[in-house]
């Protein structure tokens, strides 16, 4: 039986997953590295440093750490940049009303992103208070495809892995899930996430009723 629902950030609540694209676009042109949407897939769900490693192999470019972290930080100058202006409407259809329908059903809600900018974009959209628990990059050592994330959501939740359902758009995060011993319903493609329980194009595509048929 379901206890927690487990809900990825970037991709799943907003559209933030195209602001990551758009400022790591932007850095692999000063490499003349040009990413494509084929790329971007193995960058979601990994942290800074991880997709800039990946990034930089595209191009067999290898930098000495320093000058790495000076390029994770000017790519999250921009990230920031232009995460200032999104607002509560960018969230996706039907994402409040599911978290909600959840909890009436006393589903615990929790929130677990890779990106260490989590917190802000919570704040700027005004949902705190929507989640039991929220995990991000600053709380963990390993990004996902490791189930570190998902797992310490559970703990904090106190619900039990088997117990827990995770919302997830990144291949690296569907691996997360599964690897965590939780199911996973993967928003996006069944070609990419096909090994997610299930797959719905949009958030807010699935219904609270339809936790029974996972
Ligand atoms: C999320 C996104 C990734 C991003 C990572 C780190 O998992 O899906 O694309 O690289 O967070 O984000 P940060 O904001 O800490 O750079
Ligand atoms: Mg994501």
């Amino acid at each position: 039986m379901i206890k927690a629902a487990i809900f990825d950030l970037d991709g799943v609540i907003i559209d933030t997953a195209h602001y990551h694209y758009i400022a790591w676009k932007r850095l692999a042109s000063e490499f003349a590295i040009t990413l494509t949407p084929t790329h971007n897939e193995l960058l979601k769900g990994v942290s800074r440093m991880r997709s800039l490693d990946i990034i930089l192999s595209f191009g067999n470019i290898d930098l000495p750490l320093a000058h790495k972290e000076q390029l994770a930080e000017k790519k999250n100058k921009w990230f920031v940049e232009y995460i200032e202006s999104i607002r509560p409407e960018e969230i996706f259809p039907g994402v409040i009303d599911l978290i909600r329908n959840l909890r009436k059903q006393k589903i615990k809600i929790g929130l677990a992103s890779s990106s260490k900018n989590a917190p802000r974009v919570i704040e700027l959209l005004g949902i705190a208070k929507d989640f039991d628990t929220l995990v991000d990059g600053t709380m963990i050592t390993q990004s996902k495809p490791d189930p570190e994330i998902f797992l310490l959501a559970a703990h904090k939740l106190g619900i039990a892995p088997h117990e827990c359902v995770v919302f997830e758009d990144a291949e690296a995060g569907v691996e997360a899930a599964v690897a965590a011993g939780m199911k996973c319903v993967g928003v996006g493609s069944v070609e990419q996430l096909g090994k997610a329980n299930r797959v719905v194009a949009r958030t807010g595509d699935f219904k609270a009723s339809d936790l029974e048929s996972l």
